[in-house]
């Protein structure tokens, strides 16, 4: 349920591409939200002031996303993240981590991915080839992409282990996930194009207004949308 009252964030990743998307949607006329801290610069973190701070959105690397969740943790506040690329031991300590404040973790934070994966968990593709192209700018650091990953672990195992993922690098795109299911006499396609940044930033800000109300535990949009 939507309430009318402000919620005040600090922002891990704030001078990057994404940490910018969120700002933009933060400062419009009835947001919802105030953004209160920032990180970088690093030091932030120290200074960032408990009492003022209701949730930490954090879109970084997988160095500051350790720091931002350090931060939640100690200060007891609820943290989203979309850092990709976050290591096994990162992905544990995540889980911990929900022992004890709420966490919500997504690796694309787009409503369409969310569908797509459904999608795939109910599909029959035994006699179906499979490739999964990800497609992102040219500066993107993780390669293949989290959502990529992700999209693959819904697919049964036998499904997995034929399935090739092809990340090309090129421009300016936000983000495009394409699975072609190739059969004996049909090509299924299935394409998922960000067409702005703003998309996953207002994923996540949905995500926050949702999580602050949750208690401790890993949230994920299955746990937000799911039935
Ligand atoms: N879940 C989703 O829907 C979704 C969507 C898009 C992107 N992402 C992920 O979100 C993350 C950020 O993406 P982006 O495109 O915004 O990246 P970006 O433009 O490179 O921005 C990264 C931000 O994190 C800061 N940062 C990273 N490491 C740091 C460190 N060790 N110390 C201090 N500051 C540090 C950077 O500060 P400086 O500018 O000072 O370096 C910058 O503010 C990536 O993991 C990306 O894959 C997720």
């Amino acid at each position: 349920m939507r309430t009318n009252k402000k919620i005040n964030i600090g922002l891990s990743g704030a001078s990057g591409r994404m940490g910018k998307a969120i700002k933009e949607l933060v400062c419009k006329k009835n947001s919802g939200f105030s953004l209160l801290e920032e990180v970088p610069p690093l030091s932030g973190f120290e200074e960032w002031d408990k009492r003022k701070i209701q949730g930490v959105i954090d879109f970084s690397s997988p160095v500051l996303f350790d720091l931002a969740m350090r931060w939640c943790l100690l200060n007891d506040r609820p943290l989203v993240s979309g850092t990709t690329a976050l290591n096994d031991k990162q992905k544990k300590n995540l889980k911990k981590a929900g022992r004890k404040i709420p966490v919500f973790y997504e690796e694309n934070m787009s409503w369409g991915i969310w569908q797509i994966k459904q999608w795939i968990r109910t599909v029959s593709l035994q006699n179906y080839d499979l490739l999964l192209e990800d497609i992102h700018h040219k500066d993107k650091k993780d390669k293949p992409s989290g959502t990529a990953l992700k999209l693959k672990k819904q697919f049964p195992v036998f499904a997995r282990k034929k399935l090739k993922i092809m990340s090309f690098r090129k421009g300016r795109e936000f983000g495009t996930h394409r699975i072609i299911f190739k059969g004996p006499q049909e090509q299924v396609l299935l394409e998922h194009r960000a067409l702005s940044r703003q998309l996953f930033a207002a994923g996540a800000l949905k995500a926050l207004r949702w999580l602050i109300k949750q208690p401790p535990g890993v949230y994920s949009f299955e746990d937000m949308w799911g039935t």
